[in-house]
């Protein structure tokens, strides 16, 4: 497994691949990889002749400077673990290796159609320009076949989504499911920072996610959205930031359960912020 950190490598590597005829898979991640990360990579290395995972803690995503300066960094673990499962190659730029000056002073341009305006978006002005940015970014300098995203940042893959159709990507997005631990945590690499209390508390959230669906049939989008934010609420060392069920496509508030719905939600447990998400049917 080569790791690599200038963009003029990459390119080398990649046109001697793209050469060959091989396939290209890519994971995009900021590092801190854990068993979530390893599914999407061990996935690309099924579906694809070679596999690239990037790490790159992303400050335009960021819109707390204290979140992006704890945000986990663990690069030599990363790496064994990556080389562990059979990946190809790592691409690890610093931040002026990928951003000029006017990159990281200027808002990258693109129209979201909406759907950054809700839910993360609401609470995290910018964030999702800085995703944008990056990941369009890096699929020019990767040119990847296909690319590999969790489905934990539900709102993140359905914007990456449209990114692809808006910008005119050859590229086939794979949606991956949510890994949770054994007591249904959603897996992230910000439960490094929970003490064993929060910990404990953390495994509610998705507790009673789960337990919401058996009231479908019986609430309103409304009545249920309170019910969930209530329970969750009254967990100590919990506190739901937002917790909102949305059209699948569009993101856009649920009136009713016709169609599939996504439940999402945003929890500080103490300041770690998490986010988890299900899926509504009747
Ligand atoms: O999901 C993430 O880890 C990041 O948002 C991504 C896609 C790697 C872009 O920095």
């Amino acid at each position: 497994m080569k790791i690599i950190k200038t963009t003029k490598e990459l390119q080398t590597e990649i046109e001697l691949i793209k050469k060959a005829g091989k396939t290209i898979g890519f994971v995009p991640t900021m590092g801190a990889l854990h068993d979530g990360h390893k599914a999407l990579v061990v996935r690309s290395i099924e579906e694809n002749d070679f596999s690239v995972v990037s790490i790159f803690v992303n400050p335009t995503q960021f819109n707390n400077a204290s979140d992006l300066e704890k945000y986990p960094r663990n690069l030599d673990s990363d790496a064994q673990m990556l080389d562990s499962v059979g990946c190809n190659l790592i691409f690890t730029p610093t931040t002026d290796e990928v951003y000029d000056v006017d990159d990281i002073r200027n808002r990258f341009d693109f129209d979201f159609g909406g759907l950054d305006t809700v839910m993360e978006g609401k609470f995290r002005p910018g964030h999702f320009n800085g995703v944008v940015q990056i990941v369009s970014k890096l699929f020019q300098l990767v040119q990847p076949n296909k690319a590999y995203f969790g489905e934990k940042d539900f709102q993140q893959l359905a914007i990456i989504h449209r990114m692809v159709e808006v910008l005119g990507f050859d590229v086939e997005i794979i949606d991956c499911p949510i890994v949770r631990q054994i007591d249904g945590l959603a897996l992230s690499s910000r439960n490094e920072r929970l003490t064993s209390e929060q910990r404990k508390n953390a495994a509610e959230i998705s507790k009673v996610l789960f337990k919401s669906r058996n009231f479908v049939a019986q609430l309103s989008v409304q009545e249920l959205t309170n019910w969930v934010i209530n329970q969750i609420n009254t967990v100590a060392g919990l506190e739901v930031e937002y917790f909102e069920i949305v059209d699948v496509v569009t993101l856009q508030t649920a009136n009713s359960w016709d169609k599939p719905n996504v439940g999402c939600i945003a929890v500080f447990c103490g300041e770690v912020r998490l986010i988890d998400n299900i899926r509504y049917s009747i």
